[in-house]
């Protein structure tokens, strides 16, 4: 296949949501449309349950069977769909962030009765950070939730992006009659239909036709009149190009239990998200047309296992053909290297790929090369952007208890960081280690391979700390006499960057106000936050 048909071929999309919101059962409700799974179930049964917070390595089994799904493919009106899956689990946010910095667009998934949650709003800062172009799913429907005017106020305002619905729903809960679709103006009547992938569509051009009145009721019918009009005279028409700026986000309502709804949003999706999209190196824009392969590692997933002691390196395209046994440039590491079992994650069965394009992830077996962010290419010396450290919430110190195994223990730590498990910062005096994670599960994974696989003794003591943040300026003393003030409260991440601990959202809002030349980034990567 020519290059730029693989291109305009392939759609890669994350789909994020605040736990519970019903991702999981979108995802599979699309797999069906797309005859990727067969039965209903398929992905569910690699959820990664919440019960199991206690039991991380139950969890890590569920997460080993889950690199399968990671990435889920299928063909869908002559399109090549990747989703890439975000583990919905909290404690594994940070994997979240990341893996959206391979995606090309996202459907964001919001429970109808919870609007937007906790997460929902972290989840879209990130989005935001890339101008990550998005389509909201308003689920559950079926249920008494919000009503939908607020639900559209509530998502503007809580995630700052302008809204545009595309389908109004008619009723809701018990009294859920089904959407009008503004865009084609056609009337999607609401089945309880867990099954069946077709429905009753009827083609309503005028809203003033009785056939309105016959299908929902009077009532529900000259409701809809009502909002259509005020819709119409809110929102402004749907615009593809600030969508595709990440400034615009069309809504879409409906129940994916129910499969309602989920066949307009997928057919929208195929007609405006973009394209593989280019990446910022720190050379030079690579466009996905390039003749050159590039691409960048964003997950790494280690397999605890300890008779199989491999990780797999998760690799977005960018530009190029990537092919099988062929030497790449690992820019890094300034070596070469080639591939013998590249493998694509295509629905449930893994298999070995002689070539991928633009957009496509394939897992690289990995015995320690590779670190997040990391670049391969043809030869040319570059690295991708954008793929930062996001401040951590949970911080403990790391101490030694076996002064026989500090070089056992330095290993392990900086490798499971190289992983992206946990990020560490070192604080003066006597370079004191300290961990930082979204989630407090991490803190079990890593005191469990610290001590399994590099046989290191330590253990974690708890820090005060909420959120760490990257300072920068341009006026020295202003540094210094920040350092002065705040010394203890300072630390080095591992790129030599000056990090502040803060203990409060207060305690850093403060210091932002004292210290008005010192600029608080809330990534690693500075750059990023003023595009
Ligand atoms: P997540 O991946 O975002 O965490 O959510 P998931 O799809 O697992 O959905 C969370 C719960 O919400 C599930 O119920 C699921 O069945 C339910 N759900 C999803 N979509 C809808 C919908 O349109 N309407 C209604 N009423 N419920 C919906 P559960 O009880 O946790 O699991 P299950 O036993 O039903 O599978």
């Amino acid at each position: 296949m020519k290059n730029n048909e693989a291109i305009e071929k392939r759609r890669t999309f994350g789909i994020i949501a605040h736990p519970d919101a019903g991702k999981t059962t979108l995802t599979e409700k699309l797999l069906l449309f797309g005859g990727a799974i067969q039965t209903a179930g398929a992905v569910k049964n690699n959820k990664i349950k919440k019960t199991a917070t206690s039991d991380f390595m139950e969890i890590e089994k569920q997460r080993g069977i889950s690199v399968a799904t990671s990435v889920m493919a299928f063909e869908y009106a002559g399109k090549q769909i990747n989703i890439l899956d975000t583990p919905g689990h909290k404690d594994f946010a940070e994997d979240t962030y990341r893996t959206l910095t391979a995606v090309d667009s996202v459907i964001l998934v919001i429970d109808a009765a919870n609007g937007v949650e906790s997460q929902t709003e972290k989840l879209m800062e990130v989005c935001r950070m890339r101008n990550t172009p998005v389509i909201i799913y308003v689920n559950k429907m079926d249920r008494e939730g919000k009503d939908a005017f607020s639900l559209l106020d509530e998502l503007e305002d809580k995630l700052d992006i302008k809204v545009r619905p595309l389908t109004w729903p008619i009723g809701m809960g018990d009294r859920f009659k089904g959407v009008y679709n503004l865009h084609d103006k056609s009337l999607n009547l609401f089945q309880v239909n867990k099954t069946k992938v077709e429905k009753d569509v009827v083609t309503i051009s005028d809203l003033n036709d009785k056939t309105l009145d016959e299908l929902v009721g009077e009532q529900f019918a000259n409701e809809l009149r009502e909002e259509v009009e005020v819709i119409n005279g809110v929102y402004d028409e749907f615009d593809r190009e600030k969508y595709l700026a990440g400034e615009l986000a069309p809504v879409f309502f409906g129940s994916a239990v129910n499969n309602f709804g989920v066949k307009e949003l997928l057919d929208t999706f195929i007609q405006i998200s973009p394209s593989p999209k280019g990446r910022e190196t720190d050379a030079r824009f690579i466009e996905p047309a390039e003749s050159k392969f590039t691409g960048f590692v964003f997950k790494i997933h280690a397999n605890l296992d300890p008779k199989h002691r491999d990780r797999i390196a998760f690799l977005r395209i960018v530009s190029g053909k990537f092919e099988r046994n062929t030497f790449y440039q690992h820019v890094r590491q300034n070596k070469k290297m080639k591939f013998a079992n590249p493998t694509s994650f295509m629905a449930q069965d893994k298999s070995i790929i002689e070539e991928a394009f633009p957009g496509d992830v394939v897992g690289l077996y990995d015995t320690g090369n590779f670190k997040i962010g990391d670049t391969l290419t043809e030869g040319e010396n570059l690295q991708f952007k954008g793929i930062p450290s996001f401040s951590p919430e949970i911080f403990m110190e790391l101490e030694n208890l076996d002064p026989m195994k500090s070089k056992q223990l330095d290993k392990g730590i900086h490798q499971l960081t190289d992983e992206g498990v946990a990020q560490m910062f070192i604080v003066q005096p006597g370079n004191r280690k300290i961990v930082g994670t979204v989630g407090q599960l991490q803190f079990e994974v890593i005191q469990y391979r610290l001590t399994n696989e590099y046989g290191a003794n330590c253990r974690f003591t708890p820090k005060p700390y909420t959120k760490a943040v990257w300072i920068t300026s341009d006026n020295p003393e202003q540094i210094e006499s920040f350092k002065r003030a705040k010394g203890n409260h300072l630390a080095k991440d591992k790129d030599d960057n000056l990090v502040f601990f803060a203990e409060t959202q207060f305690l850093l809002d403060m210091a932002e106000k004292d210290y008005p030349d010192i600029t608080f980034h809330k990534t690693s990567e500075f750059k990023l936050e003023t595009i």
